[in-house]
């Protein structure tokens, strides 16, 4: 597959469906305290995505997945398929929500604390959330993605803490997951950006060790291997004329929409 070149009315589109994307993951923030069950959560934002937003999540069947979102709490590093389990003050969670709107895909994942955590959980989350945006503002045209899992690797040294290895960023568009595949640590796949590109960014960072697990009775649930604690953040952004534009953006985050780096 090659990577696509969007046009300014398929971008358009991938605005609208970033948008929409966003505002699921700002709406449920009210809904996620100590108590509720991650399947509350799920039929609320379903409710949200096909009622309100007149919307379809690209999650719910996509290759079998059976639920709309994806909720991972604590060590669920990513895929945590929403269930009757219910959340705990000082949990950490992970809702991922990629939602399709008049063909095109938005996709976007953020960490909630329910009541209070431990420093290092916050110091995790900080970390995961640094990462993505370092990430963000190396993007523009004619600069090579290798940068994003160069300037990943730079914002996790030291830390103690791990980049999963199993689990990639993508060029999305029409299709959900298209190519570019966009590593988060330190490698050679070499692609010059343009100016139409639209891919995540989504890296996980672990507290421990990198290496994760699949669930082999549901097929879906990834862990760490030791059980430790995961963090991940994700955008959908669109690389400009001068620079990228984050489609994703929330109003709660500190963060610009359109970051400047022109080619030089
Ligand atoms: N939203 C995830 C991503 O960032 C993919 C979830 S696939 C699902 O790429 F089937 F688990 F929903
Ligand atoms: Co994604
Ligand atoms: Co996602």
């Amino acid at each position: 597959m090659e990577v696509t070149i969007k046009t300014q009315e398929e971008i358009e589109k991938m605005r609208v469906a970033g948008k929409l994307a966003a505002d699921v993951l700002e709406m449920i923030t009210p809904y996620v305290k100590a108590g509720v069950t991650t399947l509350e959560l799920d039929n609320i934002m379903l409710d949200y995505i096909e009622n309100t937003q007149h919307a379809i999540s690209a999650c719910l069947n996509y290759h079998g997945y059976p639920k709309a979102t994806c909720i991972s709490v604590n060590e669920v590093v990513c895929h945590g398929i929403p269930s009757v389990k219910h959340l705990h003050n000082g949990d950490i969670v992970n809702i991922d929500v990629t939602v399709i709107k008049d063909g095109y895909h938005g996709d976007t994942n953020m960490m909630y604390v329910v009541g209070d955590t431990s420093p290092r959980n916050k110091s995790l989350i900080n970390c995961a959330r640094n990462s993505l945006y370092e990430a963000i503002r190396a993007m523009g045209p004619g600069r090579n993605l290798t940068l994003v899992g160069e300037t990943i690797e730079k914002v996790v040294a030291n830390t103690g803490f791990s980049i999963v290895r199993d689990y990639c960023g993508h060029g999305i568009g029409k299709e959900f997951h298209e190519d570019p595949m966009v590593l988060h640590y330190k490698n050679s796949l070499n692609l010059i950006l343009k100016p139409g590109m639209t891919f995540t960014i989504e890296p996980m960072i672990n507290a421990g060790t990198y290496k994760c697990k699949v669930n082999h009775k549901d097929g879906w649930t990834v862990t760490t291997a030791d059980k430790q604690p995961s963090a991940q953040f994700e955008h959908t952004i669109l690389i400009t004329e001068t620079g990228c534009e984050v489609l994703t953006l929330r109003s709660d985050e500190n963060f610009d929409r359109i970051i400047y780096n022109p080619q030089a």
